[in-house]
């Protein structure tokens, strides 16, 4: 059953204030009171502020490894699977590589990112969620295609077996 949200009728609720009874480890940090963003522009630093912190590109293009995603050493280098009522899908190499953002125009990036819709008419499988990015801004778009343009060109997989 799919249910609309917005269809729920509103309830009034007071919760109290949330409190944790679990010890934390002495590792945790101290709360985060404040984080920084880049200036908003066209530029490979917002980009790589777009495609890391808030869109989570690099995340899914990066493979996995025990410690979780390589996102420092194989950056976007493709290889993380994915396995769903889908199939099996496997994030591409989106690195500067021959087969990967280097084949593409900025339109055809531009098209994939906010439709799933490569250059052949194919659209894109689960779990790519091209649908939370189609109302992205032109220049954002800009910003995550100059970031990825300038990664290290790399093998899929980064040479993971
Ligand atoms: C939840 C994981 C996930 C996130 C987040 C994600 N992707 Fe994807 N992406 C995928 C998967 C999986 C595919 C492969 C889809 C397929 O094979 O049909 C894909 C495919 C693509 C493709 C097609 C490339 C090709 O050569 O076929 C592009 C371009 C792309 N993603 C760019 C991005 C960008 C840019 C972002 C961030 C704005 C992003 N993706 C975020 C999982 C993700």
């Amino acid at each position: 059953m799919v249910i609309d949200l917005r269809q729920v009728p509103a309830v009034e609720n007071d919760p109290g204030e949330s409190r944790c009874d679990v010890p934390l480890p002495p590792s945790y940090s101290p709360p985060v009171e404040s984080a920084s963003a880049p200036d908003r522009g066209a530029t490979v630093e917002y980009g790589a502020y777009l495609a890391g912190h808030m869109a989570h590109c690099i995340e899914c293009h990066s493979p996995m490894g025990p410690q979780g995603p390589m996102t420092d050493t194989h950056t976007v280098a493709s290889g993380f699977e994915f396995h769903g009522p889908w199939g099996t899908v496997i994030s591409p190499n989106f690195s500067s590589a021959e087969d990967g953002v280097a084949e593409y125009s900025d339109e055809d990036v531009k098209a994939m990112i906010t439709q799933g819709l490569r250059p052949d008419g194919e659209r894109m499988s689960p779990p790519m969620p091209y649908a939370n990015y189609a109302r992205m801004a032109e220049e954002d778009l800009d910003a995550v295609i100059a970031y990825l343009r300038q990664l290290p060109p790399l093998p899929d997989g980064a040479g993971l077996e």
